[in-house]
């Protein structure tokens, strides 16, 4: 399979006016990250030797998001007339190209690379011109409807606004993720017309005309309709992102061994990592790409944001927030603090309500704490600062900024004085 050839094609060129929004739609979050980059990922996983991603309305900003990445090009649809106009702009990155060409909806981020797999499969065991990945849904309404003629054969796709009444009732629907022989699909791009409700060129009349013109049409039933549904408004969006992050509880607690207690109430993002016998307590947020190790307690109502990354060990209990924050191993926050910025050695104990100070209202800044370091209770390090290897802070100490804690040092009040050494 993997030596034919595939480029992908994603659409990610539409209005998305039913989302009143001024972000395009491709770029609102999902578990934390873009739409399209769910979608970007489902083209890697199908090892797609280029993935040519169709922009326009607001098109500038989603460029700017993907521009960097690895076999991605971006064409421009300028003005949006539809699905099959959309793939008309990739039509000069496609010539003369000899193998299969996937379509994938910058919408529809939940499809598994299992079944673009299986899709795959059918489309070449079947030798087919285009092979249309369908659900049966309970509840089709908007998506296109299936329509197979009697000897069960795919003969045409209809869209909701241009439904016949008896049409209703078709449950078989198009996901909107195809696979096309790449010459096949050419040879009937021009061929599109706007004769529909729309007014649009529709992607899904090819199917129309490729099965008229004798050549097979093969549909892929994906069995999992969680999988293919298509965010258009901010309903949608929320049901997504719902699965998506039940997809990465199901992960955490299946395949690496993780806790998660109540699951429901907590909120992680994709692309962390947690290691093995952490336990998450109810209600905790872990924001995308934070790193966790092993044995950690986190929550309850812990909110972990972007670039913390703890060590073994760890904990971050009740009510403490953490952004930018690397903890070293056996290090704990219990209770009630934030801490931004900043970078905790290992054996570190940060007291109850104690905040590092990271903003001065213009710039923020870095602070360090050593090994072993004991921030008492209520203490607040106005960030630039250092405390040293093995300090200590008494409670509601305020460590101003610059006026570094040296090792092994007992420091108190406001600001802080040295109250003595260590023994
Ligand atoms: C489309 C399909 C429908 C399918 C559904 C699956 C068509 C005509 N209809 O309908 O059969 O059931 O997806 O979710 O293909 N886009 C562009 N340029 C355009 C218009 C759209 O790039 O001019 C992009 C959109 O950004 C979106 C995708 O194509 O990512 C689908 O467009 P959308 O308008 O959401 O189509 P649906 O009405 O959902
Ligand atoms: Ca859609």
């Amino acid at each position: 399979m993997a030596d034919r050839p595939l480029k992908v094609v994603v659409l990610a060129a539409g209005k998305s006016t039913r989302m009143k929004s001024d972000t395009p739609k491709v770029l609102h979050k999902l578990a934390g990250l873009p739409v399209l980059q769910w979608v970007l990922e489902q083209a890697d996983a199908m090892g797609a030797q280029e993935t040519i991603v169709v922009v326009g309305h607001e098109g500038e900003r989603v460029r700017e998001k993907f521009g960097k990445r690895a076999n991605t090009r971006f064409v421009t649809q300028e003005p949006q007339h539809g699905t099959g106009h959309a793939v008309m702009q990739a039509r000069e990155a496609l010539a003369g190209f000899n193998g299969d060409v996937a379509v994938l909806c910058g919408d529809v981020p939940l499809i598994r690379p299992r079944t673009l797999e299986l899709l795959r499969h059918m489309h070449i065991s079947e030798e087919a011109a285009c092979t249309i990945l369908t659900a049966l849904l309970p509840e089709p309404r908007g998506y296109g409807r299936i329509v197979r003629d009697g000897l069960g054969r795919v003969r045409r796709i209809v869209e909701q606004r241009d439904l016949a009444p008896q049409q209703e009732a078709i449950q078989e629907i198009n996901t909107g993720t195809w696979l096309y022989d790449c010459t096949k699909l050419l040879s009937v791009l021009d061929k599109l017309d706007t004769d529909n409700a729309q007014g649009e060129y529709y992607l899904t009349d090819t199917v129309r005309l490729l099965a008229d013109a004798g050549n097979r049409v093969a549909a892929c039933a994906c069995d999992d309709h969680t999988e293919v549904m298509g965010i258009n408004n901010r309903k949608q969006l929320a049901e997504a992102d719902k699965l998506a992050r039940e997809r990465i509880l199901d992960e955490l607690m299946i395949e690496q061994g993780v806790s998660v207690y109540q699951p429901e109430s907590c909120y992680i993002e994709a692309g962390c990592s947690i290691g093995r016998d952490t336990v998450i307590w109810p209600h905790s947020v872990i924001r995308a790409g934070v790193v966790i190790g092993e044995r950690c307690e986190i929550g309850p109502f812990a909110h972990l944001r972007g670039g913390t990354k703890l060590g073994n060990d760890c904990k971050v209990g009740a009510f403490v927030e953490t952004k930018n924050a690397v903890y070293g191993d056996g290090t704990k926050s219990g209770h009630l603090a934030y801490l931004g910025d900043v970078t905790l050695g290992s054996g570190v104990n940060i007291g109850a309500g104690s905040i590092v100070a990271n903003y001065d209202g213009k710039a923020k800044h870095h602070t360090e704490v050593g090994d072993n370091a004991f921030i008492g209770c209520g203490t607040v390090l106005v960030a630039p600062v250092k405390v040293g290897k093995n300090a200590q802070t008494g409670a509601n100490t305020v460590v101003p900024h610059g006026k570094d804690v040296p090792d092994d040092t007992i420091v108190v009040g406001a600001p802080a004085r040295e109250l003595r050494k260590k023994s």
